[in-house]
């Protein structure tokens, strides 16, 4: 079996920083709430216009973490794409970044696990690698989530922590020491509705939407039971967590680095008391950028490498729960 190397990271934000003050514009929030409540101080959000997509971010994302992985999209055999948030309801936008990057006519593989997603994408990448079947995979997690979002004080709960943007890793395969040691993946779907986009669907075709809406149906904004979330989150993070470390005989002091879905500040620093973690061993950065869903663990993880916080060698380990329900972990020798 073939191990797996990340040789390159990359990320891409929109220009466009939304404080939050800048919401109270749209719903009756406060900047305490939400700082309280998810650590969030600002986000950032495409604007109308800007040309920015998942896909397009993605690319640019994409590009990025290629040249530092001194490649070409030439060299790239195979492509993952994490988002809930796609460019189309299908086809999916791995196929556009095939055709904007300029790839070869190579797979390409769009993963629906929305927080979880770049977990999954990654894991799916490393199983190619490890079989040999590729060489060099690119594997994206992109969000452009703003547009969807409702900004009316109904949908505060929602509206305040989500945020857009891109984080891309190249995998290749590894001539060295480095390697994805382990991934873990879960699902538990009788809890599906409590976070979840139910419109368009195939309950809810398009051709309803414009023949028979009712206007009072609000189910094409996201759900979610944010308190059910939240108490099932900080259970399954360090769960996953502990699983990938005992399955390569480490414990919570063996991280590194650990860079966990950016979904709440509280749930981060839940999981880093109870594993009993020193703050250097986590990457935080929700403060910045919200909540970007399948985007916010390579963005996170991009930051860390781009701050020395990751360093060859380092046992990195990454961890999500969200919609699905779906959560997992990776645990990387970087
Ligand atoms: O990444 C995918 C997975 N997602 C998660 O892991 C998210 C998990 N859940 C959470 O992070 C938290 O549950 C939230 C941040 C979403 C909400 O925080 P909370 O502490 O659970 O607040 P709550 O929903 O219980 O709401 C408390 C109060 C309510 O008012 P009342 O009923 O007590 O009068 C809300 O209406 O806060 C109110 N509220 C707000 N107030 C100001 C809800 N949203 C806002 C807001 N600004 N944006």
């Amino acid at each position: 079996m073939y191990k797996s190397k990340i040789t390159g990271l990359g990320k891409y934000v929109p220009d466009n920083i939304v404080t939050n003050n800048d919401l109270t514009k749209y719903m009756d929030t406060n900047d305490q709430w939400i700082r309280e409540r998810t650590g969030i101080e600002e986000r950032r959000w495409a604007v109308p216009g800007d040309g920015n997509t998942a896909a397009t971010m993605g690319v640019k994302a994409a590009k990025i973490a290629l040249e530092r992985a001194n490649l070409t999209p030439k060299d790239i055999d195979f492509i993952v794409f994490a988002t809930l948030s796609p460019d189309y309801y299908f086809p999916g936008s791995g196929v556009q970044v095939q055709d904007m990057l300029g790839c070869d006519t190579i797979g390409a593989l769009d993963v629906r696990n929305q927080c979880s997603g770049f977990i999954y994408a990654l894991t799916t990448a490393d199983q190619f690698i490890k079989t040999g079947m590729y060489k060099n995979i690119l594997v994206i997690g992109s969000e452009l989530q703003s547009t969807g979002l409702d900004l009316s004080t109904r949908g505060r709960g929602v509206g305040v922590i989500f945020g857009d943007g891109a984080g891309a890793v190249v995998l290749s395969r590894s001539d060295d020491d480095s390697d994805i040691l382990s991934n873990h993946l879960h699902s538990e779907g009788k809890y599906a509705s409590e976070l979840t986009v139910k419109v368009p669907g195939g309950e809810n075709p398009p051709n309803k939407l414009v023949e028979n809406w009712d206007p009072e149906d609000l189910t094409y904004y996201p759900y979610m039971n944010g308190n059910y979330v939240f108490k099932h989150a900080v259970t399954r993070f360090p769960e996953a967590i502990m699983e990938g470390l005992k399955a390569n005989n480490l414990t919570p002091q063996d991280i590194d680095l650990l860079i966990p879905h950016q979904a709440n500040l509280r749930i981060s620093q839940f999981v880093q008391k109870r594993l009993r973690m020193k703050d250097e061993q986590i990457m935080n950065n929700i403060q910045k950028y919200g909540n970007t869903t399948a985007a916010s663990i390579p963005i996170a993880m991009t930051e860390a490498w781009e701050q020395g916080r990751m360093k060859r060698g380092d046992i990195v380990v990454t961890a999500a729960f969200g919609s699905g329900f779906t959560w997992g972990s990776n645990i990387i020798k970087f």
